[in-house]
């Protein structure tokens, strides 16, 4: 057993025994533990650090509206404001096999979607779970394992005979790569950075879509890559498919980001290519990066400030860091250890094994605050399975308190984004609904009614209609149609347009399942 950096800890003598050492404040048998007076000062004292204000969320709306205005009109800024190329709605009706690929922050999926027309569809899909060296290895190692799972996934799924795919057939693909991309067109993408705490070498700066061509190709797969999407382009689109009153998708998992659709009049940084002002183009905000480098607007604590400066990347993604479900349990996790280093916590136990970064998983608070029993057995079965540490109730309503407080800022700096987008589109009066997914917001408990509480602290009586509802409880997929308007590809300097639903593409598993907000006028 290592040996603990803290005041209690444990010694491994030459004889293989191990005796556990630590400062006694008490002389108790027991151990010793914080007692509920020192908690709720501590809590106190985390409340004010964690808690943000109407008045407060409103200024970071202010902020947060500029900078977007920023982005749309100005290459190169912080909060990029990407334009995606995706013109327009899907009508719904639209039918045919599709082939998906989804690389998100945590999991690899593949999945392949039949449209049956009128709403109806069959889906097959895998999810598999990305190693750590994955996500630092050589890029093109990473796109090759893509390409395996899909030819694995096409061999088991497809492969030949009556009804599958024909010899020198291929299927189209729609790739769901949620990582910041500049395009040019909607089959390519030079990634800008990478986010969440990826670091693959060789592959920022470079087009990650010509990168996984290679790799299909390398695995010979009867496949075409149509499309390389962002997913929060994706869960705007199929959220809209459900609910047409869809205005903006928001992504709360391992990331946080957000899409809307925005008047390509108003896209000033992409005049010069000539698309028709009046047309609607869908915006990859990418808005995790708000506030980076500078730290003007945020609530930063010290706890936000240690997990930037630990990071693969200290600076960027500000807003991200303090809001998605990569960083909360982290966060977390460092208020602990510094209770632990000021001898408040856990004294005369070894807390080596809650000291290693990113093991309290964001998953754990969720579950701590979804405890329902009195003695919060949940939290007990957390300390003592995950880290082997005794809790008293007193701790436990401590932490429970804790991540409470960590989850509602999350949420409430959320809104604050939400907000910056409906007032910047004006969308308050006239209504709108918000498509939201991740897991954090389908899996946190609260967490979407934070976010309401929060609108409606931002937007006053007005925000009192915000309302939220599962608009396909039975559907599970991310529907994105794409299509190539082929005239303008022959066009020399404007990017292919996608807007009459030509070549359909499905991108995304898992996105129906979703909440939207609705954002009503007031009555
Ligand atoms: C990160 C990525 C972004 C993605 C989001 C949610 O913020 O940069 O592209 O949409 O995570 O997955």
């Amino acid at each position: 057993m290592p040996a603990s950096r803290r005041g209690s800890g444990s010694v491994t003598l030459p004889t293989g025994q191990t005796l556990a050492i630590h400062t006694r404040t008490q002389d108790e048998e027991d151990l010793p533990h914080a007692t509920k007076k020192t908690m709720a000062d501590h809590l106190r004292k985390y409340e004010s650090l964690f808690t943000l204000t109407p008045q407060r969320m409103r200024m970071i709306v202010e902020a947060f509206t500029e900078t977007l205005e920023l982005g749309l009109n100005k290459t190169n800024q912080i909060v990029p404001m990407i334009p995606t190329y995706v013109f327009g709605w899907p009508s719904g009706k639209e039918t045919g096999d599709f082939l998906a690929l989804d690389l998100g922050g945590t999991n690899l999926r593949v999945c392949l979607v039949t449209l049956q027309g009128e709403g109806k569809f069959e889906i097959t899909q895998t999810k598999y779970r990305l190693t750590e060296e994955q996500k630092q290895e050589d890029g093109q190692k990473l796109f090759d394992f893509c390409a395996e799972c899909l030819k694995t996934f096409v061999e088991t799924n497809i492969g030949e005979g009556p009804g599958q795919l024909k010899p020198g057939q291929s299927l189209p693909l729609g790739f769901t790569f949620s990582y910041p991309c500049s395009q040019e067109r909607i089959d390519h993408g030079e990634l800008i950075r990478w986010t969440k705490g990826f670091g693959a070498t060789n592959t920022e700066g470079r087009d990650v879509a010509e990168m996984f061509k290679k790799s299909l190709e390398k695995y010979e797969l009867p496949i075409q890559l149509t499309a390389l999407i962002n997913d929060t382009t994706g869960t705007l689109i199929a959220s809209h498919y459900v609910n047409p009153r869809t205005k903006i998708a928001v992504i709360f998992g391992t990331g946080c980001n957000a899409a809307y659709m925005e008047h390509v009049k108003d896209i000033g940084k992409i005049e010069h290519l000539g698309i028709d002002p009046g047309a609607e183009m869908a915006i990859n905000c990418e808005w995790g990066a708000f506030d980076s480098f500078e730290h003007e607007h945020l609530p930063r604590t010290k706890y936000d400030a240690v997990v930037d400066d630990t990071s693969n990347k200290p600076g960027e993604q500000a807003f991200e860091k303090l809001i998605s479900g990569r960083y909360l349990g982290e966060i977390l996790r460092l208020v602990i250890c510094e209770l632990i280093d000021e001898g408040v916590l856990f004294l005369g136990q070894n807390t080596y094994k809650l000291e290693k970064p990113y093991c309290f998983d964001t998953a754990f608070l969720s579950l701590m605050e979804s405890d329902p029993t009195d003695e919060l057995l949940m939290i007990i079965g957390i300390f003592t399975h995950f880290f082997a540490l005794e809790t008293t109730l007193a701790e436990r309503q401590f932490f429970r308190a804790l991540a409470m407080l960590i989850g509602r800022r999350a949420a409430r700096l959320s809104a604050c984004g939400i907000a910056a987008i409906v007032s910047k589109q004006g969308y308050l009066e006239e209504g709108c609904s918000v498509g939201a997914d991740g897991s954090l917001y389908n899996k946190y408990p609260g967490f979407a009614d934070r976010v309401h509480e929060g609108l409606q602290d931002i937007f006053g009586d007005k925000g009192r209609y915000v309302r939220h509802y599962c608009p396909a409880p039975s559907a599970n997929l991310v529907l994105i149609f794409i299509s190539y308007d082929k005239k303008q590809k022959r066009r020399r300097s404007v990017p292919p347009r996608l807007s009459v639903f030509n070549v359909m593409r499905v991108a995304s598993l898992e996105r129906l399942d979703k909440h939207v907000f609705s954002l009503r006028p007031m009555l």
